[in-house]
């Protein structure tokens, strides 16, 4: 969703802020806009639509050592120039960019309409310019400390000032904030991504904290002027991990690293001595972990289907009960919170505003949550009491590929982990352990087969909606391949569990409606082809994702993986449902990247 850019420095930031814009386009948005200010004026320059637009569009005045940026996603108003950031205050001197809700926004806009305030636009950042300009102090970090104290809700904003053009004030509530150590320079971002072609050296915003940033360096410091201490740490990201390299979409690359990201999520962690895994992040001893009555895994969409499979993965492996549910339900359904369950938030981007409310929800109730994330120092990384990161690299794409494996791959670890301090024998962490080293190459061999699958998805894109079917392990590969299938095809598709279809949905099976079945050769196979075989029966077209052909006539296409330990089989599964929807949605011209109508982090309700 929206994105902050600011530089301050020595040379010329426009061009930074721009590339700093293009390369926090994968988040989503439908605006932009740039503030920068030269011999203590301010210049903006802003539109609905591309960063590209806005760049070719933008006035040579609009130039400076000091400016802030933004690509917004709309909330309050609709996407159009006026609505889009930076906004600034009526004489036009403090320009501010904002992601997050201002929840009193209604009360602050009437309270500067009586004072004879004209708003021009209909946003809630426009409030915070004028309270910023109005405010009462000497330093810019007084003004923007006492306007931050009359909002609530959440943000992440950057604010600079004419008057004062050595500075630009940040603060953090909610919504990221990072600052990027340079030589003489300073960088701001919402995202890291923004960032890392420039420096590595980076600082994490806490909640409740503001820094004064010039080109020599930074002060950070709370709402109530308290300094913090602060120090740059390194991120082990670069460039290169956020270019898509020869492919033609981020998403098809994603796809293609998932050998080397399941190799990351694995580095390290896997103990032959003790046939365990070792998770430094989880910081639970063994006699805590014995405590554990039941685990309750919380996400949203491929992060919520990720923690389904999480959650039989550790009752089949460690024998605790699991279920996994959606954040943005549970945190509004008054649950139950029990100290006994170990609650664990799943988060690709760690900054899913559902996801992060039911982790607080938890919290205030007096239980601990497990983290599994994948953006290091993000809100939900920072938020949990422990957590597991992912290491799969950054992923750009919109719909979550690489992220939703090693989801799964770090639920095998953890639960290889409880079970080994429970009832789970040796030789089983031994076979298991054997599994997850098998995954990077097996995953080869699928991306191996993926003519074979561009072929099949180009048979069934022409469809106008398709049915995903599974049991047990399958059952949640078949709602991830639904939800990628749609996503990025806007091919209509439903996943349900194999043994439903006859309680219902077997009323729509024509020749024109394919069935993608997930089928592997484990115990429930013979279940399975009688699912096969109904939908046979009807005229379906069917499509298996299996070990080998399940039966004679039965399917229509066939896409193999590799045989894997049971519990393990998920992972391999998901594969070729992820290069379907891929190859569906080139064949359909749609765009990849960037489906329609969705962001990469949800930071919104
Ligand atoms: C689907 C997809 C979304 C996300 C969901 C949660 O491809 O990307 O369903 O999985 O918005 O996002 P994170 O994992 O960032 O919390």
């Amino acid at each position: 969703m929206c994105g902050i850019v600011g530089y301050v420095g020595k040379q010329d930031g426009v061009p930074f802020l721009l590339e700093g814009l293009q390369r926090l386009e994968y988040r989503g948005y439908d605006s932009a806009g740039v503030a920068a200010v030269k011999n203590g004026t301010l210049r903006v320059h802003k539109a609905e639509g591309r960063v590209r637009a806005v760049a070719e569009s933008l006035p040579k005045r609009v130039t400076g050592t000091l400016g802030i940026a933004h690509t917004r996603w709309a909330t309050h108003g609709p996407p159009s120039d006026v609505n889009s950031h930076p906004h600034c205050d009526t004489e036009g001197r403090v320009a501010v960019v904002h992601n997050g809700i201002i929840e009193n926004a209604v009360i602050l806009r009437d309270m500067l309409h009586a004072e004879g305030v004209e708003l021009v636009s209909d946003t809630d950042t426009e409030v915070l310019a004028h309270l910023i300009a109005r405010a009462e102090g000497d330093e810019l970090d007084d003004r923007v400390r006492a306007a931050l104290q009359q909002v609530e809700g959440a943000y992440g904003i950057a604010v600079c000032d004419a008057g004062v053009p050595d500075r630009i004030v940040v603060a953090r509530n909610g919504s990221p904030v990072v600052l990027g150590v340079g030589n003489g320079e300073m960088f701001v971002a919402s995202d890291v991504a923004a960032l890392v072609r420039h420096t590595q050296q980076v600082v994490f915003l806490e909640d409740g904290e503001l820094a004064t940033v010039t080109a020599d360096g930074f002060r950070t410091f709370t709402l109530d002027a308290q300094f913090t201490n602060k120090v740059a740490t390194a991120v082990e990201l670069s460039d290169d991990d956020y270019s898509r390299g020869l492919h033609t979409h981020y998403l098809r690359k994603e796809i293609g690293d998932q050998p080397e990201a399941v190799h990351g999520t694995l580095r390290g962690r896997l103990d032959h001595r003790f046939a365990t895994a070792r998770l430094g992040g989880l910081e639970l001893s063994a006699r805590e972990l014995r405590s554990i009555r039941r685990v309750k895994i919380l996400g949203c969409g491929s992060a919520y289907y990720a923690g389904i499979a999480g959650a039989q993965l550790i009752e089949s492996i460690a024998r605790l009960p699991a279920d996994a549910e959606p954040a943005s339900e549970f945190r509004y359904r008054a649950p139950v919170i029990d100290p006994e369950t170990l609650y664990v938030a799943v988060s690709q981007s760690g900054e899913t505003a559902d996801t992060l409310g039911a982790v607080l929800e938890v919290q205030r109730k007096g239980a601990r949550v497990l983290g599994v994330v994948n953006a290091v120092g993000s809100s939900i990384a920072s938020a949990t009491d422990s957590g597991v990161y992912l290491h799969a690299g950054p992923e750009v794409s919109v719909a979550s590929t690489k992220a939703f494996t090693c989801t799964l791959t770090v639920f095998a670890l953890l639960a290889l982990h409880l079970g080994r301090v429970r009832d789970l024998g040796p030789g089983d962490g031994e076979r298991l352990i054997a599994g997850l080293e098998a995954l990077p190459d097996q995953i080869d061999e699928i991306l191996a087969t993926e003519e074979h699958v561009a072929e099949v998805a180009g048979r069934i894109a022409g469809a106008t909606s398709a049915f995903f079917i599974g049991r047990v392990r399958g059952f949640p590969v078949a709602l991830e391949g639904a939800q990628k299938l749609k996503e990025i095809s806007y091919v209509h598709a439903e996943a349900y569990p194999a043994s439903e279809l006859k309680h219902g949905p077997l009323a729509l099976i024509t020749p024109t409606l394919p069935t993608v079945a997930v089928v592997p050769d484990d115990e429930m196979l013979d279940k399975n082809r009688n699912a096969l075989q109904q939908v046979a029966a009807r005229g379906g077209r069917l499509v298996a994702v299996a070990h080998g052909h399940p039966g004679e006539g039965l399917a229509d296409d066939v896409l193999l993986v590799p045989r894997s330990e049971p519990e393990l089989d998920p992972i391999l599964l998901s594969i070729p449902l992820q290069l379907l929807a891929y190859h569906a949605a080139v064949a359909l011209g749609r765009d990849v990247d960037q489906p329609r109508n969705l962001a990469k982090s949800v930071t919104v309700e």
